[in-house]
């Protein structure tokens, strides 16, 4: 995971850095470091968040220099330390990374045989180490060198300390160069640089980046690489807080525009999504929240008459799968980068198989890589936590449905939804009245059947993720058969009931743990006699899910905030899962 980002230009880089760091932190925020480069090299690295770096970098006397790079950390190889962060330095070479090296303990014996010590945990320092040993006047070599003994992930930002120049290389691991006004960047996200810049080239694996203050030049395998500059379309205020307390917040209200944008961009003209009516099979990947989406997809399809599986990415990548040829692999992805996704993806692009990307991020991995693309247009998504783009990938594969199987209902009900999505989001008052009652709980439980199930799983993960009070989600048939144990005087049990035809069933298994002393929290689209609840519109079946989960996402949000945590950054966690 990690975020890098290195400067060259004419301007002094601490400030860039660490603002671009800022935007980095979602990639992981247990230490960070930076270091500036004029003759000498500086390093300043520091425990925890940005902002405690931020102090220290204050109250620094700092080198004046036009060169730096800089690194936040989720920590894989060592203890998130000060000694262990980034960047790190051997001789002449100081470099920052994000991804992992499998061979890194080998590579470490090779060097230390020939004399090289190191001071750390890390495999970070074994790449630094390595260049140095390579470099005798040419730095292209020396990582070309390099490279070609490292086995895993990388991005790299590289300072020689003999060259006033920036050098980068990826594999695997995401890395930009941003283009500015007589200056260069590179980072692991475009939105990291966006004050400066939304030109951007992408890098190709292995091609070696040379900056100096007024060019670039791309190499691989000593052969000049010609690739064309984009243009991001992600905009400065996709970056900010814009009055929000918080991202998720901020993010949860995006919702019924976003939704609004992407149904007038489909609705009439369902001819630019894939027509799915041609696969005989159909199996569903993704992770986390992704799949949850996905478990919703599968009800979806399901519906259709369409034999789905699903699975989670890092399962699916290690099965034996028997591939049938009129099959169809969905991969569902807010980053585009998640590492078991990719190898999913992967998986299935090597035995020739179809693959769609469900997905946010513009160009990356996965969007890339697939044969079909589907972006959800949710903007920067910041918030570890995801919620907006939760719903758009939902609304995705719900218009998927639609065009397998049209109905004029639906045509009526899509349009009256960001509207109710709207109303819903509102009711604030309400949802923090209902955080009073849960943040002192130690266990929530979530129970539903069918589609109900899934948006009780993705209810559930958000609970937990963002207040740290322990939740699951059952299927609610399933609760007598061992579970309803736990249940005890007071236990919240929320109950997701937006399924007409299983309404009863699932009110039925509720009475079963009132009885036993749960309080119920019911969330659904008829009226009931409970004390706590939260009523949705009934729309089309195939909406549903749309109005079910964010009343969940607010709930979440606010329990969170009561319990005092950090809810953008939940503590262990990463925005962009790219180790397995
Ligand atoms: C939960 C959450 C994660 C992600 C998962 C997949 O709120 O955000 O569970 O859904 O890590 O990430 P992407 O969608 O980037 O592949």
């Amino acid at each position: 995971m990690c975020g890098i980002i290195g400067y060259i230009g004419s301007k002094r880089p601490e400030k860039i850095l660490i603002e671009g760091l800022k935007k980095l932190e979602y990639r992981g925020y247990d230490s960070a470091g930076i270091a500036l480069y004029n003759k000498e090299v500086q390093i300043i690295k520091s425990i925890g968040k940005i902002s405690n770096l931020e102090e220290k970098i204050n109250n620094e006397k700092l080198i004046d220099s036009n060169i730096g790079i800089a690194h936040t950390r989720w920590a894989t190889h060592g203890e998130p330390s000060e000694i262990n962060a980034h960047p790190h330095r051997i001789g002449h070479i100081t470099l920052v990374h994000n991804g992992i090296i499998e061979n890194a303990k080998e590579l470490k014996e090779k060097l230390q045989n020939k004399g090289v010590k190191f001071n750390t945990s890390t495999d970070t320092e074994v790449i630094a180490a390595l260049i140095n040993y390579y470099y005798k006047d040419n730095m292209e070599k020396a990582i070309e060198e390099a490279i070609s003994e490292l086995k895993g992930s990388y991005a790299l930002a590289i300072i020689n300390d003999q060259e006033d120049k920036l050098y980068a290389v990826r594999c695997e691991s995401p890395l930009i160069l941003g283009i500015g006004d007589n200056e260069y960047f590179i980072t692991s996200d475009i939105g990291a640089i966006l004050n400066y810049t939304n030109k951007y080239v992408l890098l190709g694996q292995n091609e070696i980046v040379t900056l100096t203050k007024d060019s670039y030049n791309i190499v691989k395998e000593d052969t000049k690489v010609f690739r064309k500059v984009e243009v991001s379309n992600l905009s400065l205020e996709d970056t900010t807080l814009n009055g929000y307390d918080h991202y998720m917040m901020k993010e949860i209200n995006e919702e019924p525009v976003l939704v609004d944008n992407l149904i007038k961009k489909y609705i009439n003209n369902l001819d630019s999504l894939p027509d799915l009516n041609k696969y005989k099979n159909i199996h569903i990947v993704g992770c986390g929240s992704a799949y949850y989406a996905g478990m919703i997809g599968k009800n979806l399809f399901e519906e259709d008459g369409i034999k789905i599986e699903i699975d989670v990415a890092s399962e699916y990548r290690y099965r034996n799968i028997i591939y049938d040829k009129d099959t169809l692999v969905i991969l569902i992805s807010q980053s585009g980068e998640t590492a078991d996704t990719i190898a999913a993806m992967r998986k299935a692009n090597d035995n020739n198989i179809d693959t769609l990307a469900i997905v946010n991020v513009q160009s990356s991995t996965i969007e890339r890589e697939c044969t079909y693309s589907i972006l959800i247009e949710a903007g920067k998504e910041i918030a570890v936590a995801t919620t907006k783009a939760f719903i758009l990938q939902v609304l995705v594969l719900s218009l998927l449905s639609y065009k397998i199987n049209p109905d004029n209902k639906y045509l009526e009900d899509i349009k009256k939804l960001p509207q109710q999505l709207k109303v819903l989001l509102d009711k604030t008052g309400y949802y923090k009245k209902l955080a009073d009652s849960i943040y002192k709980h130690e266990d929530v439980f979530f129970i539903g059947r069918k589609v109900d199930y899934a948006i009780s799983m993705e209810g559930s993960l958000k609970l937990k993720e963002v207040s740290y009070i322990h939740s699951d989600s059952y299927q609610a048939g399933e609760l007598k058969h061992g579970t309803i144990s736990l249940v005890k005087e007071g236990t919240i049990v929320f109950a997701i009931v937006t399924d007409d035809e299983i309404r009863d069933k699932t009110i039925s298994n509720l009475e079963e743990v009132i009885s036993r002393g749960a309080k119920p929290i019911y969330v659904g689209n008829a009226d009931v006699d409970y004390e706590n609840k939260i009523i949705i519109p009934k729309i089309h079946k195939k909406l549903q899910p749309l109005l079910a989960v964010p009343p969940l996402q607010m709930i979440a949000y606010y329990v969170a905030l009561k319990r005092g945590c950090d809810i953008d950054k939940p503590k262990n966690l990463a925005k962009s899962v790219t180790v397995e």
